[in-house]
């Protein structure tokens, strides 16, 4: 069974959670587009009714518009019912690393602000240990060799072996990636996070750190995507 199919299991089933009326956070990444995809066919079969969507990328607010999601304006929203994201790796402590799509500090915005975070990912996402997957950390574009010291500098005093840090490029690997914040990220292999939240507390101290993706206390629920359907675990 293929990861993508696994998504979409994930996808159908984290639409249980959504009830009318409700106010939704809208990840970002292959998962959560395809609920948002599943959610715009409930919309319109009228499976569920009034939603207001929060997008966490400029790409989920294109991808909502086309589904038929209505969007509220960000600087209107209050409060937000429930968030459906996807992530990168998931420990057992429900513990993230987020970012790979480059998008993680809006959607840790919009997960904070939520009552609740679900994660929807295929099995592949599951991990003993954080950090086999490069940790995105989102900077300021000034200074940020000064910055990229300080988050090795960061790691290291969080018990990781020799932080590999590179500045994420553009696809045709020329200019430096830009985030939809306009910031630059810093993807750092670290192999093995020993201590996440030490890693998070030591990099969130950095004054060029604009957002690290390590998503500690998020979230409460995770829906896995599996060959024969999806399993629903809270935290
Ligand atoms: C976007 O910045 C990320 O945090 C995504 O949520 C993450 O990369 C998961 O994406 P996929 O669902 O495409 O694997």
């Amino acid at each position: 069974m293929s990861a993508a199919q696994q998504k979409l299991f994930a996808a159908q089933a984290a639409l249980e959670l959504v009830e009318s009326g409700m106010t939704l956070g809208l990840g970002s990444g292959s998962t959560a587009e395809l609920f948002v995809k599943e959610l715009g066919e409930a919309l319109k079969a009228g499976e569920i009714e009034n939603i207001k969507g929060v997008p966490t990328s400029e790409n989920t607010a294109v991808l909502a518009r086309e589904v038929g999601v209505p969007l509220l304006p960000v600087d209107q929203a209050q409060r937000i019912d429930l968030t459906i994201d996807g992530a990168d790796e998931v420990d057992i402590h429900f513990r993230l690393i987020k970012g790979g799509g480059g998008c993680h500090l809006r959607e840790k915005i919009i997960a904070h602000a939520s009552d609740l975070m679900a994660v929807v990912i295929d099995e592949s996402k599951l991990v003993a240990d954080l950090g086999a997957f490069p940790l995105p950390v989102e900077v300021d574009p000034f200074a940020f060799t000064i910055t990229a010291k300080k988050v090795f500098d960061a790691l290291r005093a969080a018990g990781v072996n020799n932080p590999d840090i590179n500045l994420r490029r553009k696809a045709d690997g020329t200019d430096p990636y830009i985030t939809d914040g306009g910031h630059y990220i810093l993807d750092c292999q670290c192999r093995r996070i020993p201590d996440p939240e030490e890693a998070a507390e030591n990099l969130s101290k950095i004054p060029g750190v604009v957002e690290h993706g390590l998503f500690i206390g998020l979230a409460r629920v995770l829906i896995v995507g599996e060959d024969d359907g999806a399993r629903v675990v809270e935290l």
